[in-house]
Formats: structure tokens, sequence, C-alpha cells
């Protein structure tokens, strides 16, 4: 095979060079383009066919359902691993070993605590306001209250950085959820667990100590696991773009946020729970929502299915159906609309127009199911989602700085006006 291709353009040719991955993904290294072509440059919106870095977390094959976290298999990891653990990989590259999880785990611990002064920001939204939008800002405030920006060639500072941003996010994870509810906002305790510390600060009621579950434990440390990485996601490819300008982890962090909560994108657990909430309102009558989603002039679209990448099954979704059915018989928990759920994804995987369309469900479509079971409330469903792409999001983004990537700027082909001389408003 050659290692490069070549383009022709106006009758001239042009050779780049092609980069494999150790998966044999193979891309054309177009670093040279616009300085050999005399300004030439790609389009291509949403950069579905566009590379934006080589890297060495996670990889990806959507024409096979394959998900991979520094080479262990998602359905291993799932199953055999907890979500520190799986944190600890992405980020450092490698499982821990005991000594190394006991000091990562108590190095967050002694983080777990945040500035008083967080609360006064917290008091200032409404109720009403969508736990994102105070995520986000909560996030931002970390900065204000953590300045030192970091050195990411400084293992030790980097280090801190990632233990602080682990031990306060499930704080302002669980206080995010606690405001909306009206419940007084509290800590986790000194001798739990990470999954534990989170439901003991979201669930544990004023009057009364909180009893873990293990089936809730169990249920919530597989879906951090799940969500933890996904390679150059929309939130990821943001945290990147905005930590390549060398803004701080917590502020890319925060952008990120906001990018996830778009239902294209992390919004959609949310959007799928009050789709199947509409369709159980509407009767249960699946047909009609099926022949919606493929209706060019409606607008609807089936929530939780299609992915940018998996032209087949999205393995999490495989295991967070086989969970859902798990954690909902553990509860003792009848939920319609997870039948409606199953209905729908068997009618669209018979359907003509999403088999064509490989059209699958993805990570969203089940696990807002299993949130509910668990009483989390359906707008805290991204939020979740945030709290397992937490350390993915850290891993990427000292990928990226660490390879000293350039900062991002993406060119354009412009399409506006030719130059005009300006006209004095009484000439217009
Ligand atoms: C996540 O990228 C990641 O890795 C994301 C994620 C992660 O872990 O970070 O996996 C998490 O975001 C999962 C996706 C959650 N979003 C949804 O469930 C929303 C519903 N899905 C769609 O909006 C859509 O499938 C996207 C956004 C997920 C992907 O969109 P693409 O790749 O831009 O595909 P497209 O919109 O060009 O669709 C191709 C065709 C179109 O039809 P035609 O124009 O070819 O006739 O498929 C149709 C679309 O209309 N289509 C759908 C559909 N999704 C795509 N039709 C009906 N219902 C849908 N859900």
């Amino acid at each position: 095979m050659s290692n490069t291709a070549i383009l022709e353009i106006n009758g001239e040719k042009h050779e780049f060079p092609l980069i494999v991955g150790t998966e044999n993904e193979i891309g054309i290294d177009i670093k040279t383009l616009r300085g050999v072509t005399g300004g030439v440059t790609t389009i291509d919106p949403g950069y579905k066919n566009t590379g934006s870095c080589e890297s060495a977390i996670t990889f990806l094959n959507g024409e096979e359902g394959v998900l991979r976290y520094r080479g262990y298999a998602i359905e291993d990891l799932a199953e055999k691993a907890d979500f520190l653990e799986v944190a600890y990989l992405l980020i450092f590259g490698n499982l821990p070993t005991q000594e190394q999880l006991d000091k990562f785990h108590a190095d967050i611990k002694k983080e777990s605590v945040v500035d008083d002064d967080i609360k006064k920001i917290l008091d200032a939204f409404p109720k009403t306001a969508h736990p994102m939008g105070v995520l986000a800002s909560l996030t931002s405030a970390l900065t204000a209250f953590n300045p030192s920006s970091v050195n990411v060639d400084s293992e030790d500072d980097m280090y801190n950085a990632i233990v602080k941003i682990l031990g306060k996010f499930p704080v302002l994870v669980a206080w995010t959820m606690r405001k909306k509810q009206g419940l007084p906002l509290n800590y986790g305790s000194e001798d739990l667990g990470y999954v534990e510390n989170i439901l003991k600060m979201m669930f544990e009621k004023p009057n009364k100590p909180y009893e873990q579950n293990d089936i809730l434990i169990n249920a919530l440390d597989k879906l951090l696991i799940l969500h933890a990485d996904h390679e150059q996601n929309c939130s990821t490819s943001t945290v990147r773009i905005v930590g390549s300008s060398h803004a701080g982890l917590f502020a890319s962090l925060s952008a990120g946020i906001s990018a996830l909560w778009g239902p294209l994108h992390g919004g959609a657990n949310q959007a799928v729970l009050e789709m199947l909430e509409g369709i159980k309102e509407d009767g249960g009558d699946t047909k009609k929502y099926m022949a919606k989603a493929k209706d060019k002039e409606d607008p609807f679209r089936l929530m939780g299915f299609g992915h940018r990448v998996y032209k087949n099954f999205d393995p999490r979704a495989k295991i967070i159906k086989k969970a859902a059915d798990e954690v909902l018989g553990d509860l003792g928990v009848e939920d319609p609309v997870l039948d409606i759920a199953k209905g729908l994804a068997e009618e669209a995987l018979s359907d003509g127009y999403f088999v064509k369309r490989k059209l699958y469900p993805n990570v969203d479509f089940y696990s807002g199911i299993i949130y509910r079971a668990m009483g989390i409330p359906v707008e805290m469903f991204t939020v979740m989602f945030a709290l397992g792409r937490l350390p993915g999001w850290i891993a990427q983004w000292r990928e990226m700085r660490l390879r000293k990537e350039p900062i991002g700027r993406p060119r354009q082909i412009y399409i506006g006006e030719n130059h005009r001389e300006f006209k004095s408003i009484n000439e217009r």
C-alpha cells in the first residue's frame, strides 16, 4: 500500500503523507496543504471526515461496535473494574496497582470540600434553573477559587489539579440537585467509596442517616464507567479546543459541560425519557412516532437513536439495556417506559429507514430508565453524564497539552459580498 495520497488541483499534483494508527486507521496528513497549493483548504461541516488529533486514549470502531479505553474492552471494564480505576486508567494510561489506587482515592478525598462561598453563587440561581447551566457556572467558578494555573509540564501540578476536580465535581453535582429539591447541602464521608459518597451527597435526608444500597452503587458505578470517554465527541472536542488556547482546566471543563447539554449530544438522555413519557401519555402508539421520526417534514427525531460513529449497536447501549432489566428487577420497579423503549427499538431495528441509515440505539437510549429507577430527577440525567465523562475530558485535555498541540483555529470558505465602497447614510 502506498504511504502517500496524491491530490491533483488545476493540473498540479500534490503528495501528502499517510498516517497509520495502531488499529490501522489511515489519515491523510494535510498539515502542508495550504502552503503547497497557494491557500487551498478543505471543507467538512461537523468534521464527519476530519481527524483533529492523534490520541492514545480511546479507540472506537463504529462499524463493529467496538469501544476500548487505553486498549481495554468496555465490556471488561464495565464488568470487572470500578469507576475510579477507570478514571486512573484514562488519565494516566494504565490500570492502577492497589497502592496507586488507594493513594489516588485518598488524595481525591482530601480535595472533596469546596469553598463555602460557592454556596452564595448557588443561592443566586432560581430553583427553575436547568442543572446543566448551574453546573457549568459552578465549575467555571472553581477557577476563581483555585486561581493558580496548571503547569502541565509539572507532573505534581497536573496531578494536584486532577485530584482537585475529581474531588470537588461530585460535590457540585450533588449540590446542584439538592438546590433544585430545596434540600440542605451536605458532604460525603471519609470512610466511604467514591460512588457511595456521590449517592450519600445526592440522597441523604436531613433527618436520617443515608443507607447505602449495593444495587444503586453498582448501577451508578457501571453507568459512570460507560460514560467515561468517547474519543473526539462534541463536548470532548470543545474541552480540547478551549484548552488549546491555554485556558485553564476548570474553564475548559465548563465549556465541555455546555456542549454536552445539547439534546443532540448528552442532553439526549433527558430528551429520550421525555419522548418515551410523551409516547406513553399518547397511548403508547410507537408506530405513530416511528412515522414522525421518518417524516422529513416533521422535526421529531427518535432521541437516543443514531450516532456519528457507531453504524452498529452502541456497545454501551447493549450493556445498559441489560443493566436496566437487572436494576429495575432488583429494585422491584415496574417502569412502562422501558417496555415502550424496547418496543421502539425492536420496530426501528427492522424498519428500512433506520436499517438503511444504520440507526441503532445509542448510550442515551436506556440510561435514563436506570437513572429514574434510582430516583434521579430527569433534569439531572445529563449532569450524571457529565459526572461520568469528567475523567475522559481530563485525560483528553492533558494529552492535548502534553503533546503541545497548536491552538485550534479552523479555516473557512468565504461566501459573502465582494469588496464594496462605503456609502454615507444619506446615500443608502
Ligand atoms: C451522544 O459523538 C459521540 O461519541 C457522542 C456520544 C458520546 O459518548 O460522547 O456517543 C454521546 O451524543 C450520543 C448521541 C445522542 N443523540 C441522540 O440520540 C439524538 C438523536 N440522534 C441524532 O440527532 C443523530 O443521530 C446524531 C446527532 C446522533 C448523529 O447525527 P449525524 O451523524 O450528523 O447524522 P445525520 O444527522 O446526518 O443523520 C443521517 C441520516 C439523516 O437522514 P437523511 O438526511 O440521510 O435522509 O439519519 C437520519 C437523518 O435525518 N437520522 C435520524 C436520526 N438520527 C439520524 N432520523 C430519525 N431519528 C434519529 N434519531
